[in-house]
């Protein structure tokens, strides 16, 4: 089992459209076991991107992400690092394929609704940015039967 932080971004909130994105995560039967709303503040973007903290693109980034509230949320599920990013698509919503969140909901690349964790060593340190241990809650939906086989998870 893979833990993966999952941020709606404020271009996702100002567009209202964070209901029908989290919907695909549901709908894929991903696992929600964490989430709350919050702003980000420079220090918290210089935090959360300190690799990219030193590129042309950091200062608009910065700009960008600190400029409306975002929905912080951790989820939960066999290979689910991978599972999101493929669902979010490329960086870029002009490259993204159609039919991925970016690819049909976005043009921008800056402004690409979602981050999510790029591997299990960015995941264990975001997720440690946002949440504390009693904030992640681990449950069984009732459903989980009717999403895999017994052994496949
Ligand atoms: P994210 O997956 O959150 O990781 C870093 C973010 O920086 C990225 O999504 C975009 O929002 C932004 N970003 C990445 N590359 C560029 C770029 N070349 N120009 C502007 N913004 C970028």
């Amino acid at each position: 089992m893979e833990r993966t932080y999952v941020m709606f971004k404020p271009d996702c909130l100002e567009r209202g459209l964070l209901g029908r994105i989290l919907s695909r995560f549901e709908e894929k039967g991903l696992r929600l076991v964490a989430m709350k709303m919050l702003r980000i503040t420079p220090d918290l973007s210089r935090q959360h991107y300190a690799e990219h903290v030193e590129k042309p693109f950091y200062p608009s980034l910065e700009e960008f992400i600190t400029a409306s509230p975002v929905v912080a949320t951790v989820f939960e599920g066999p290979e689910v690092i991978r599972v999101v990013r493929e669902m979010l698509g490329a960086t870029s919503g002009l490259k993204a394929a159609a039919g991925t969140i970016r690819g049909d909901f976005s043009s921008s690349r800056q402004m690409n609704l979602v981050h999510a964790s790029d591997s299990p060593e960015s995941a264990a340190r975001e997720i440690a940015i946002y949440f504390k241990p009693a904030e992640i809650l681990s449950w069984d939906p009732s459903l989980a039967c009717w999403l895999q086989a017994p052994g496949e998870g």
